[in-house]
Order: C-alpha cells, then sequence, then structure tokens
C-alpha cells in the first residue's frame, strides 16, 4: 500500500519580473536568455511571505482533495530554507492552517518534491498515516547574485503542493545523492559579531558552475529515467507525461530527443516561472490536473536534479477524474 494523489495547489507571487529588467543592472539580454534556457519571466516574493504562498498552495490542495487540514497525519515541507530558520515552514504552515499532525521540512535542492514523496511512501507503507500534505515552496530571490549574469536570471519563486491519500498509485520512486560544493553552492551564512571576518560573513550567495550542472543535469536525467521505467516494468512509450525539473529547456529537449518522445509529453513552465527548485514539478503538476489535461489512468513520470547534488524519479497513475 502507497498512496494515490488526491489534490493539487500552487501559488506564485505577484510580482512578475520579464528578461529585459535584468538589462538595467546585470550585461544580459532576452535574446541570451531566452535562446539559452527558454525562460522568459519569472515571480519574485515582494509583497507576499514565503509562508504565505505555501499556506495558499496548501489551502488550494486540500480543497482540490475535498480534504480538511485536520485529516492530515503529516506535513512534509520541501525548500531550500524557510521563511525563518526556526521555525520550520512546515510549522508555519500547520499553525496557519490549523492542522494537528507533526510537521517538518527537507532540503534536497530542486530534488525536493521527490525526496518528500520517497519519505511519504515509507510513512504509508509503515501504516504511519492516511492523508499527508506536501507543500514545496521556494524563495531562491532571497540567495540570488545581482551581480552575477549567469545565475541571476535563472530563478524564480513559487509554491506547489499536493495532498496524498493511501492507495496504490505509486509505481516506482528512487532518490539518490553525490554530496559537493564545488559545483553548486548556497552557503547562506550570515555571521557576524566580534570575533568573526567579513571574508566568512560576506559567502552567502548562490554560485554554480552552470556548463558542469547542464552535463550533469542531461545524464542524471536520462539515466533516471531509464531506471524509472525500467523499476515499474514500463517502457518509455507507455508514459503519459514527463515532469521534469522546470531548470532549463535544453535539459528538457535533450532527454525527449534521447527518448525518441513527442514535444506534447512534456509540458512546461519554465518559459513563465524561471527555475523554482523544489516547486517547479508540483506547480506544474498543478497546471495540468487544473487545466483538465490529466485523465484518470495516465501515467506520469516525474523527475528532478538539483543542488547537493540530488536527484530523483517517481512514477505514478494518475487517478482523479
Ligand atoms: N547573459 C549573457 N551572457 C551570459 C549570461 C547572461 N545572462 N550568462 C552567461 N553568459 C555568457 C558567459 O559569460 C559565457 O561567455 P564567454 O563565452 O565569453 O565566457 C557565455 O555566455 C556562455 O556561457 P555558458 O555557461 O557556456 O552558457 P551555457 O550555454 O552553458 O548556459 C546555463 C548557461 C543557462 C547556466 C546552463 O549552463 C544551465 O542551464 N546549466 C544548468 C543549470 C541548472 O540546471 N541548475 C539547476 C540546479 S539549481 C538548484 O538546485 C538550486
Amino acid at each position: 500500500m502507497s498512496f494515490t494523489i488526491t489534490g493539487t495547489g500552487s501559488c506564485l507571487p505577484a510580482f512578475t519580473v520579464q528578461n529585459d529588467d535584468f538589462t538595467k543592472f546585470v550585461d544580459t539580454s532576452d535574446e541570451w536568455i531566452t535562446t539559452r534556457t527558454g525562460i522568459r519571466r519569472r515571480h519574485f516574493i515582494k509583497d507576499e511571505t514565503l509562508s504565505q504562498i505555501a499556506v495558499e498552495a496548501s489551502q488550494k490542495a486540500l480543497e482540490n482533495a475535498g480534504l480538511a487540514a485536520a485529516d492530515m497525519d503529516l506535513i512534509l515541507c520541501a525548500t531550500l530554507q524557510g521563511e525563518d530558520v526556526s521555525p520550520s515552514l512546515a510549522c508555519l504552515v500547520q499553525a496557519e492552517l490549523g492542522a494537528n499532525c507533526p510537521a517538518f521540512d527537507l532540503n534536497a535542492g530542486c530534488s525536493g518534491f521527490l525526496y518528500a514523496l520517497h519519505s511519504a511512501a515509507a510513512y504509508f507503507r509503515a501504516g504511519m498515516a492516511n492523508h499527508i500534505l506536501i507543500v514545496c515552496a521556494e524563495q531562491l530571490s532571497r540567495f540570488l547574485d545581482w551581480k552575477d549574469r549567469s545565475t541571476c536570471v535563472l530563478f524564480g519563486d513559487g509554491a506547489g503542493a499536493v495532498v496524498l491519500s493511501r492507495g496504490d498509485s505509486l509505481l516506482t520512486v528512487r532518490t539518490g545523492a553525490r554530496g559537493q560544493r564545488e559545483n553548486l553552492q548556497v552557503p547562506g551564512r550570515n555571521v557576524s559579531g566580534p570575533f568573526w571576518h567579513d571574508t566568512e560573513k560576506s559567502r552567502s550567495l548562490l554560485s554554480m558552475n552552470g556548463r558542469e550542472i547542464f552535463k550533469f543535469a542531461v545524464t542524471t536525467v536520462q539515466n533516471e529515467i531509464e531506471s524509472a521505467v525500467k523499476d515499474a516494468g514500463l517502457t518509455a512509450d507507455d508514459v503519459d507525461y514527463f515532469l521534469l525539473h522546470q531548470a532549463n529547456g535544453r535539459i528538457i529537449d535533450s532527454a525527449r530527443t534521447r527518448l525518441h518522445q513527442p514535444e506534447e509529453k512534456f509540458p512546461g513552465n519554465y518559459e513563465e516561472c524561471g527555475n523554482t527548485s523544489a516547486a517547479s514539478i508540483p506547480l506544474l503538476l498543478d497546471e495540468l490536473n487544473r487545466n483538465h489535461r490529466l485523465k484518470k489512468g495516465d501515467i506520469l513520470l516525474l523527475c528532478a536534479f538539483g543542488a547537493g547534488l540530488t536527484w530523483g524519479s517517481c512514477i505514478i497513475r494518475w487517478e482523479k477524474n
């Protein structure tokens, strides 16, 4: 016994930034960003807070599932870092929803949603839950180096949520990691005081070796998709939708070409949202659900990679009407 997805929800901040807006403070162009990444605009938190968008996504997912916060046995929040270091974002969401269950955050970079699904599956298998709320909420804008054109144009903020209930829709779920700092790091250190030096204080923002992460992403996505379909006893042709981490359109195109699959099977939100880290796949899933693109029985393959380095994949049968 594992789970089935009974509800989805999402929330994007109101403030939208176009590619051209970056030309005011870094040497870039709409043409470069669009050609190299496919991204056209992204949302940044300005008038909301991270917990507010996480709560709104969660409320919509509960409503879509026809369940109340009181029905939840666990709230799992995937985020690079919550609104505060403590309390966790999951605890802030739990309080605001009025739920009465354990709540904790996990950080697996952009693979956070897959790690949360894997953890939730273990709770269901152990008989520890009937309903679990997963909310993935990210505010990457807090960690961007606005002087670094190679990274600040890539990311966006947002929140996506799912409600899982006991069921048999999970065909396989896999996660992996190869810990390293050198190619992708968000130190987030804010050490200040009489006993520390400035150099330690200044190391807080995101830095990335884009080319190395690109190579890692293309190989990982390919390997994970092949392993996941094999684990589930399927082939790529059996998959109705591939919901891949929305970091860069070229990474998604590369997977699609290698798998010889049509473009319609690879929906995307990177054009409108940029890379929203752990929130990217649940945001996309909610969009497909609300636009009635998913049919009962559809096979969905989810696959992500990210900071850590981490990765994960999952195959789910869609059971909602
Ligand atoms: N505007 C204009 N020029 C730029 C910009 C920009 N915004 N950014 C970089 N360039 C320049 C570079 O300086 C370089 O110039 P040079 O040749 O004179 O040195 C040139 O463009 C090419 O740079 P590359 O890094 O080779 O460009 P590439 O085609 O690899 O695209 C990118 C860069 C988009 C970052 C790509 O490597 C990528 O998508 N990598 C993967 C990122 C990713 O998926 N991250 C996900 C994990 S994030 C997480 O988990 C939090």
